[in-house]
């Protein structure tokens, strides 16, 4: 299996990027964030408690997140692999993944991490804004406090995979298909190896 996290910033081109890497690879994308969205929009009970924490741009509880995650890895049995993106975000999430991979004779095989600068961010995300109807991409704050919260709380899991040797750094400045290519590029050489 070959199981991506794609790793950054709000407002790195996870999203984007991995629309176009389940694409080519054949992959599963699973975004807990896209998820969260779906169950804010369809009212349900996760997507209240979702909600009080997303307004805010802070994380949903760990508890929470792996157990929706969990429950979503399982709905595709024959899955070639995965793109986790937004996930895992912090340490106990990363921790509670690989066990849950383990359990499933499969592991992470490349963290690929977006690095955007902050100003760059902020402004592809007030500039989504204007249309998304993302409630977390309106205030200007609120994009600002999303920044704190990976900094401060999610960049520590990028340590997390390096120790395994799993993690690569991609420049996410550019056009869209220049980022698309540098990942592959690294996806592909390591398929080389493996
Ligand atoms: P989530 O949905 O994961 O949002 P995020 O990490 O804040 O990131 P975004 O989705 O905003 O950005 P992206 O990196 O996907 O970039 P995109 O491709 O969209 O999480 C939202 C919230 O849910 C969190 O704050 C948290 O509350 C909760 N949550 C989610 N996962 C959780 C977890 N594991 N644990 C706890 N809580 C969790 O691109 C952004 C914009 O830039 C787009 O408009 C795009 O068109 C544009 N763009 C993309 N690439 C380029 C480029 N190369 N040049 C110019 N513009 C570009
Ligand atoms: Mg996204």
């Amino acid at each position: 299996m070959l199981n991506i996290v794609l790793f950054g910033p709000p407002g790195a081109g996870k999203g984007t990027q991995s629309a176009r890497l389940v694409d080519k690879y054949k992959l599963i994308h699973l975004s807990t964030g896209d998820i969260f969205r779906f169950n804010m929009k369809n009212d349900t009970a996760l997507g209240k408690l979702a909600k009080s924490y997303i307004d805010r741009g802070e994380l949903v509880p760990d508890e929470v997140t792996i157990n929706m995650l969990k429950a979503e890895v399982e709905k595709y049995p024959d899955a070639a692999g995965f793109i986790f993106d937004g996930f895992p975000r912090t340490i106990a999430q990363a921790e509670a993944l690989d066990k849950f991979l383990k359990e499933k004779n499969t592991s992470i095989t490349l963290m690929l991490a977006l690095e955007v600068p902050e100003e760059e961010l902020i402004k592809r995300l007030l500039l989504r804004g204007q249309e998304s109807g993302r409630s977390d991409d309106t205030d200007e704050n609120i994009i600002r406090n999303r920044i704190k919260v990976y900094n401060e709380q999610t960049a520590i899991a990028a340590g997390y995979y390096n120790e395994q040797g799993k993690y690569h750094a991609i420049n996410g400045v550019g056009t869209i298909n220049e980022i698309f290519e540098r990942l592959c590029h690294v996806i592909d050489t390591h398929s080389m190896i493996i």
